[in-house]
């Protein structure tokens, strides 16, 4: 039996397979440092796993409404009030099994084949896949300067067959924050047109010297009733497993979402809804703490790499990813003979080489980067970016 043709163009993903391969290695006991990892280093709070373990106690281990339980559906409806300031029903919002379950609802209920879906380069491997299973054709929009798109990218872009933008702030894999006045720029350009706008905030939390990520619903509400925000507990509260998200937009789009998880996954695991209200109106503070951690390691690895020759490295607002050029090394060759050509064989020379996993930027349409994740204790990081200067010394 042959598997489908839509099947067979899914690439697998990147950032899972530098992951997964830096972990056999481990497995083996090899000593990798490994900066692949898209999820915090730290547990998830005790509070969430007793709210966990007591639902199991009392036995809510059954099907629950498909959308969402409502005492999780009310505490989103605060948090968008309290952390966003934006109002939203019960019925403008759903709950799915972690937000890339969200975003893949949200594309299969608004793309049709041939619709074209602007998506600002480097983008996060997942949103390329799911719009292209969708039928619709995703249009990379090179940004001006600096990783980030502006109105006039959009106004380049754009044709009479777009139907959406993804916007990503906090940004993965860049970790670029855009401010109140780049998204109100944004939204101008939206709003010359009837295109609709995917908001990714699953990183608003992490953000660094005083800047605060803000929803480009807040800054421009007229695009209320043609933006999706989704968002989760996975990166804020680390909960990457509990696989909890969200998305808040207009009812009628939420309620094909509905039908379609009703005939797919169904609820998303029931006790982890009820972890997930405690993470969202328990006690607050580990996020706090573990954007304070994530703040100091990014002062670190960002000044490190930077100073390395060959590599240029600025220092991102939020996320918690640096993303370093690395294009001028390229044509160089390694200890053993491996020419560094792209992204890709530089990062797999220095897994091979130097022991340290990093996901290369042509996983993000960008190939002059890699991507590494700075979820990992301060020590790990020293002695990963010891390495990378090593390696990068010992070019040829
Ligand atoms: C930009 C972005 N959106 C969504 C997700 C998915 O998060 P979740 O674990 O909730 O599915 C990720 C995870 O890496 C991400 O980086």
């Amino acid at each position: 039996m042959e598997v489908s043709q839509r099947a067979k163009g899914i690439a697998p993903s990147a950032t899972l397979f530098i992951t997964n391969k830096a972990k056999v290695l481990k497995s083996q006991g090899v000593d990798i440092i490994g900066f692949g990892a898209g999820e915090p280093d730290y547990d998830t709070p005790t509070h969430i796993k007793d709210a966990a373990c007591a639902a199991l106690e009392e036995g809510f281990t059954k099907y629950t409404a498909t959308e969402g339980i409502i005492p999780l559906k009310k505490a989103i409806k605060s948090k968008l009030q309290r952390r966003n300031g934006l109002e939203y029903d019960i019925d403008e919002i759903i709950v799915s099994c972690g937000a890339k379950h969200s975003l893949y609802n949200t594309f299969m209920c608004l793309l049709n084949p041939g619709d074209e879906v602007i998506l600002p380069l480097p983008y996060w491997v997942s949103y390329d896949e799911q719009i292209r299973l969708c039928g619709a054709k995703v249009i990379a929009a090179e940004p001006e300067d600096n990783l980030k798109i502006n109105g006039d990218t959009i106004r380049r872009f754009r044709t009479e067959k777009t139907k959406l933008l993804v916007l990503n702030s906090p940004n993965n894999p860049t970790g670029v924050v855009y401010s109140e006045e780049e998204l109100k720029d944004i939204a101008e350009a939206v709003l010359e047109t009837d295109m609709g706008i995917i908001s990714d905030e699953v990183y608003e939390d992490f953000t660094y010297n005083g800047i605060k990520a803000q929803s480009i619903v807040k800054v421009a509400p007229e695009l209320k009733d043609r933006t999706i925000i989704i968002n989760g507990v996975s990166k804020t509260y680390s909960m990457t497993g509990w696989r909890i998200g969200y998305a808040a937009g207009p009812k009628e789009i939420i309620k094909a979402m509905g039908n379609l998880q009703a005939h797919s996954t169904s609820n998303p695991t029931s006790f982890a809804q009820i972890a997930t209200v405690e993470a969202l109106e328990g006690p607050q503070d580990s996020i706090e703490e573990m954007r304070q951690a994530f703040s100091t390691r990014r002062d670190y690895i960002a000044d490190a790499l930077d100073s390395i020759p060959g590599i240029n490295c600025s220092k991102p607002s939020g996320a918690f990813y640096v993303f370093p050029k690395v294009s001028d090394l390229y044509g160089k060759t390694t200890k053993k003979g491996t020419l560094i050509k792209d992204s890709q064989s530089f990062s797999a020379a220095l897994l091979d080489e130097a022991l340290v996993a990093v996901v290369p930027g042509s996983a993000f349409g960008t190939d002059e980067y890699v991507r590494l994740s700075y979820a990992c204790n301060l020590d790990s990081i020293k002695k990963g970016v010891d390495r990378i200067a090593k390696f990068v010394n010992s070019l040829r």
